[in-house]
């Protein structure tokens, strides 16, 4: 079994759509455990930071404008296989062929208000949670419920 963390954002149109419940549910009921959660406005130098990996591509400047336009959630989930899980339950980067069922097929339309982020390589993950979160805002605890969820637990 492969325990790892992701860092799932609810971007600013998750938000200001009142889907920031509903998206964390989906995570949630996925069995994924939460261990650091904050509301935050991205500045510009933040976002600059976590979109490094897309500075050459041409929609770098639309993507960065669009993550700091509002408030986001950030948040890091951890189970087996969190960032293919998590990514699986956000759907395909463009909306319109994300499958329904998933938070981007059920919520979304366009690629560029795609509801959410998710880490995509264990190496990713942790530069990004590292972006956001400090050691001490992550939430070590056990939960009781684990052994339904985790045959290793
Ligand atoms: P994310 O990083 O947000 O979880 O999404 P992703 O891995 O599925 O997609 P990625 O390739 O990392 O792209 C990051 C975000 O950039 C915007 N995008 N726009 N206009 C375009 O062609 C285009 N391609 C990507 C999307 O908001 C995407 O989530
Ligand atoms: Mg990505």
């Amino acid at each position: 079994m492969t325990v790892e963390r992701t860092l799932i954002l609810v971007k600013p149109d998750g938000v200001q759509r009142g889907l920031i419940g509903e998206i964390i549910n989906r995570f949630e009921r996925r069995g994924l455990k939460l261990v650091g959660m904050k509301f935050l406005q991205m500045s510009p130098e933040l976002a600059e930071t976590h979109y490094a990996v897309h500075k050459e591509r041409p929609f770098y400047q639309s993507l960065v404008e669009y993550i700091v336009s509002g408030p986001v959630v950030a948040m890091v989930w951890q189970g087996h296989d969190a960032i293919a899980a998590a990514r699986a339950t956000m759907g395909t980067t463009n909306p319109v062929q994300a499958a329904p069922g998933t938070i981007r097929g059920d919520f979304g339309l366009e690629i560029g208000r795609n509801l959410v982020h998710g880490s995509d390589s264990p190496e990713n993950a942790a530069k990004e949670v590292s972006i956001f979160f400090d050691d001490v805002e992550l939430v070590d605890w056990s939960r009781n419920t684990e052994s339904w969820i985790s045959e290793s637990a």
